[in-house]
C-alpha cells in the first residue's frame, strides 16, 4: 500500500518543474572527476533554454584547457544566428574546482559578481557523468524562488558535432531521474554551416 502511494507522490513532485526551486534533488557528480582528461573540444547537443544559451546560438563548442591544478580557461564559441548572417562569438571565462569532485565553478568574468557557490557548496558545472572522450552530461542547480525559472540548468556535450541516441539518452536518464524539465532542451545545429575555431 505504501509503495502504491509512494508511485503517485513522486511523479506528482516531478511533473512540477516549474515550481519556484528552494531545494535541489540530492545528486552526485562523478567522484573520480579527472580534469586533464576531460580538456579539450566540446560539442554543445542540447541544454536548457537559459539566458546564454538561446536558439540564436548555433555551433556551440566549449573548449577547456588548464592553467593550473584547480583551474581551467573555459572558451566558449558560437555563431550568433541574426538578421546579417552568422556572426562568431565567444565567452571567456574560467572553472575552478570545489571541495566536491567533478563540481566545478564556472565564472565569466562579465561586469556582474562572480558565480557563488549553492549553499551546499556545489559549483554551477556537475559533471554527472561522462566518458571524457564521447560524452559528458552537466547539471546546475540554484535554489531560487523565481516564480518562472525554476533554477536549473542541463547540457549535454560531445566529443564530436554529432552524437549517438545511446550515448545522448545516458545523459537523459540522468537527468529525468533528477526531475530536469527537458521539454524546453535546444537542441543546438552542428550542421554543415558550422565552423570551429582551429584548435
Ligand atoms: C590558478 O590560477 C588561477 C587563475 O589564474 C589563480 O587565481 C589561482 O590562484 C591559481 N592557483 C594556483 C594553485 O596556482
Ligand atoms: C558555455 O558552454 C558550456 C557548455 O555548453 C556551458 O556550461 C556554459 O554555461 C556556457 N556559457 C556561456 C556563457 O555560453
Amino acid at each position: 500500500m505504501f509503495g502504491l502511494v509512494l508511485i503517485f507522490v513522486i511523479p506528482a513532485v516531478l511533473a512540477n518543474p516549474l515550481a519556484p526551486r528552494i531545494e535541489c534533488p540530492k545528486f552526485t557528480p562523478v567522484e573520480d572527476f579527472d580534469i586533464p582528461q576531460y580538456l579539450g573540444r566540446w560539442y554543445d547537443i542540447e541544454h536548457s533554454k537559459w539566458n546564454f544559451g538561446g536558439e540564436e546560438l548555433l555551433c556551440t563548442s566549449p573548449k577547456y584547457g588548464l592553467i593550473n591544478a584547480t583551474t581551467v580557461s573555459v572558451e566558449n564559441f558560437s555563431l550568433l544566428d541574426s538578421a546579417l548572417g552568422l556572426f562568431p562569438v565567444k565567452a571567456t571565462g574560467t572553472a575552478s574546482v570545489t571541495d566536491i569532485p567533478g563540481s566545478l565553478l564556472v565564472d565569466f568574468p562579465y561586469g556582474d559578481s562572480p558565480s557563488p557557490l549553492t549553499p551546499d557548496g556545489y559549483g554551477n558545472y556537475n559533471v554527472l557523468k561522462t566518458d571524457y572522450v564521447t560524452y559528458s552530461c552537466i547539471y546546475d542547480c540554484q535554489p531560487t524562488e523565481d516564480q518562472v525559472y525554476d533554477g536549473v540548468i542541463a547540457w549535454v556535450v560531445s566529443r564530436t558535432p554529432q552524437l549517438a541516441d545511446a550515448a545522448r539518452q545516458e545523459c537523459e536518464d540522468v537527468f529525468f531521474s533528477l526531475g530536469v524539465d527537458m521539454s524546453n532542451f535546444i537542441h543546438t545545429y552542428q550542421g554543415p554551416d558550422c565552423t570551429y575555431p582551429e584548435d
